[in-house]
């Protein structure tokens, strides 16, 4: 298996003219309930190291964050010390979730300014974080609901290439060996990078916040679906993707559309304050059944495949490289498009509250997301959402 690749799509052509030219998913912010608890969870579910912490012990006072890495994927957990934290009243409101997609970036004032310019909404102020070591600046703005876009750029010790080598992530923060992280070399999920990552939205805003991603981002439309593609006999959604100019990162934008019976998009909303957010993030991988099937053995909750679906699936996608016999064993989605076919797998929510998932994919030529599975996906959804009472 693959375990690790560094470079996301798009890196190589990065272009310093361009205030928002994307260079990297820097990182993801998740605001949750108790960070050094949660970091286990990931650390032992889904592989992720526990790389470099800063809480009371290296100077913090107000926040504590561990920064997770797998591949070149970081994931940032933070938790509030006290009250009056952001963290705190996020946590408080949401459970725990996604408060910030941070995109590296060349200068991080001027991407900000830019943004600003296009009439994006301000976060927070260009602040610079400096030591003798070189120097993070950030800066953020708003998208939709309660989740910001923060722009970082970095220098000295601090720059990408060094941080992808196991380098400092921020000042303050200090590396830790926690041996969880041997225990993941020798057992690797292979998960590398961030392949999208899906917002919902209100009924009826999803063309509000493609137009912003266009004006404020850059970003064009990538793919389209309508509730004619997406939809059960029970529900429906309609979903935008909306894609970097660099095509580094997706962000599909789902809205609810009419239905008989509550859609999942809508069921999110009711657990999430009826406020927009991150529904799911989806992890690149290069091999889907050797991921898969690691992240089973350590006691991941996927979504139920039913056996029905194995019944069709092999009509629809025709030849395919895996062994058809495993991947309905591991539980495993397969759609095809005109250029080629992907394999995808889904998580049950990562907390208490119906609203934040993860997904495992792996394309080969396919440059979709799984357009086919959704109907044999939502109906599974369904049969879940009916257990908790929500449908
Ligand atoms: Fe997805």
């Amino acid at each position: 298996m693959t375990t690790t690749q560094s470079t996301s799509p798009g890196i190589d052509s990065a272009d310093q003219s361009d205030p928002l030219h994307l260079i990297d998913v820097d990182h993801v912010r998740f605001n949750v309930g108790n960070a050094k608890q949660a970091a286990y969870f990931y650390a032992n579910c889904y592989g992720f190291d526990i790389s470099q912490v800063s809480d009371l012990t290296t100077g913090a006072r107000e926040e504590a964050q561990y920064l997770l890495t797998q591949g070149n994927i970081r994931m940032l957990l933070c938790t509030g010390l006290n009250a009056s934290s952001q963290a705190s009243a996020h946590v408080n409101r949401f459970g725990d979730g996604i408060k910030d997609i941070a995109f590296t970036v060349f200068d991080a004032k001027e991407a900000y300014e830019q943004a600003l310019r296009n009439g994006g909404e301000s976060a927070i102020e260009p602040t610079v974080h400096e030591d003798s070591s070189g120097s993070v600046t950030r800066a953020a703005i708003k998208t939709y609901g309660e989740v910001i876009h923060s722009f970082i750029s970095r220098e000295g010790e601090y720059a990408l290439p060094a941080l992808k080598s196991g380098g400092c992530f921020f000042p303050g923060f200090e590396a830790k060996n926690y041996g969880i992280n041997a225990y993941n070399k020798e057992h690797p999920c292979g998960l590398m990078y961030f392949d999208h990552c899906v917002g919902n939205v209100e009924e009826g805003r999803m063309n509000e916040w493609v137009q912003w991603y266009e004006e404020v981002m850059g970003f064009s439309l990538f793919k389209h679906f309508d509730d004619q593609d997406i939809s059960t006999e029970h529900s429906a959604l309609m979903s935008k993707v909306m894609a970097s100019g660099n095509h580094l990162i997706k962000m599909p934008i789902n809205e609810p559309a009419a239905g008989l019976r509550k859609s999942q998009i809508e069921e999110y909303l009711d657990w999430h304050d009826q406020t927009p957010g991150v529904q799911h993030l989806a992890f690149r991988t290069d091999d889907e059944l050797s991921s898969v099937a690691e992240l089973r053995r350590r006691g991941v909750d996927f979504l139920h495949i039913p056996d029905e679906y194995y019944e069709a699936v092999w009509d629809r996608v025709g030849e395919i490289s895996e062994d058809r016999e495993l991947i309905k064993s591991l539980g495993i989605l397969v759609d095809r498009d005109e250029e080629g076919y992907l394999l995808q797998l889904f998580t049950m929510p990562l907390q208490d509250r119906p609203t934040l998932f993860f997904e495992i994919i792996c394309r080969r030529g396919s440059q979709s997301f799984g357009k086919g599975n959704f109907k044999a996906l939502f109906e599974s959804l369904e049969v879940e959402q009916q257990r908790r009472g929500n449908l």
